[in-house]
């Protein structure tokens, strides 16, 4: 499904670098990729730690014929795309490593995580223009900046060896294309909803949902078929979707 590739030594953001060259028309499954990014952009305005050499930067650049509305699910199949592909790389090479996913998209090993994506939407009047899914995987990272020295790893530390970056790229594609044809078959995630849930670190176990309505807690049970998690709060259920709430484990980060 990779139509294009361009890899970039340095760059600011993958995701930037994606967004410019989706708005000059460059088709769909185009794939950017740098050695390092100056300025790597994470979730809710954070900045994404990005190391020369270390980690994966891709970005691709999608334009699915879906309402808008569904392309909030496209953070879900990226998610079950890297989990699956680390978790058959690291099979291959003999090491026993456990990905999971810490909802809605980000990849945990031993509780810290390895892995985030960044997804973004840009509509041409009501319809999707383009979809720009950056994923940022933390690979051969020895250590981290203090601050989040307590919640990352990397591919590294968790295995005690070096893995192929470009391995990884190209297998990550691959799964990509694989949820991707799913989740176009019926417009939500009902096809991988399971594989989701077994990867699905937070299930059965409490969490902390910083709601900007207001913070609780409760007990994930698994997600819906849009991918909403599913939170127990005393016999109440709560469906909670990504946007503005995220989720803690109610002792850290898991
Ligand atoms: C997160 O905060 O968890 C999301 C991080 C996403 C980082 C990746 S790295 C490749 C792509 N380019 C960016 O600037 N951000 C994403």
């Amino acid at each position: 499904m990779i139509t294009n590739r361009y890899h970039f030594e340095m760059i600011d953001s993958t995701n930037k670098k994606a967004k410019e060259l989706a708005i000059e028309g460059c088709p769909h499954g185009t794939l950017v990729t740098a050695d390092a990014q100056a300025a790597g952009i994470g979730r809710r305005g954070r900045e994404w730690s990005s190391e020369k050499g270390a980690g994966i930067y891709m970005s691709m650049v999608l334009r699915p014929e879906i309402d808008a509305d569904k392309a909030h699910m496209l953070t879900l199949v990226a998610a079950m795309a890297v989990e699956t592909a680390i978790k058959k790389l690291g099979g291959e090479c003999g090491a026993s490593i456990e990905p999971m996913i810490k909802w809605p998209n980000d990849i945990v090993i031993n509780k810290k995580k390895i892995c985030g994506i960044l997804t973004e939407l840009v509509l041409k009047g009501r319809e999707i223009d383009f979809v720009i899914v950056g994923i940022g995987i933390n690979v051969n990272n020895k250590s981290f900046p203090e601050e989040i020295a307590q919640t990352a790893s990397s591919l590294y530390r968790e295995l005690g060896q070096q893995a192929d970056k470009e391995l990884l790229i190209s297998e990550t594609w691959k799964q990509f294309t694989v949820y991707y044809e799913q989740f176009l078959q019926t417009a939500d995630i009902s096809l991988f909803k399971e594989e989701y849930e077994d990867a699905l670190v937070n299930k059965g176990k409490q969490v902390k949902v910083l709601d900007p309505l207001g913070e609780y807690i409760g007990i994930a049970r698994g997600i819906t078929d849009i991918g909403e998690l599913i939170v127990d709060t005393e016999g109440k259920i709560k469906y909670v979707s990504g946007g503005e709430v995220s989720v803690r484990g109610i002792y850290g980060y898991v």
